[in-house]
């Protein structure tokens, strides 16, 4: 019997099979996580947040996030190419960088013209 993952903001819904890695479910319903490593948690660019409520549909954290993640484990990160799904899961990609610095910017002229 097939999961589903939500990714979020997209509200993009993947169904797969369960133990099907996060990121190879994003690749099979065409949702963007960048990588550099092929999915052996060397570049840390498939990181995805986890709500507590979605903790136990993933697969507990492998030996290698807990190596590269640290303390961002506890806030919810995980890794796309390491955890896998095991439940109706859900997961939030991060804001791409480039627009990040984009809305930054944009919210510091807003409060600018303010005063
Ligand atoms: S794909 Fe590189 S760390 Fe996950």
């Amino acid at each position: 019997m097939d999961v589903q993952i939500r990714f979020e903001p997209l509200g993009k819904i993947v169904k797969v099979r369960p133990g099907t890695s996060v990121l190879r479910a994003a690749r099979e319903g065409r949702v963007l996580i960048k990588t550099r490593c092929g999915g052996n948690a060397g570049c840390l660019m498939c990181k995805v947040e986890v709500d507590p409520e979605y903790t136990s549909a993933l697969t507990p954290p492998t030996d290698a996030e807990h190596r590269k993640l640290g303390p961002l484990l506890k806030e919810g990160v995980r890794l796309a190419c390491q955890a896998s799904i095991c439940g109706q899961a859900e997961v939030k990609l991060p804001e791409d960088p480039l627009k990040a610095a984009i809305r930054k910017q944009l919210e510091q002229n807003n409060s600018d013209d303010l005063w």
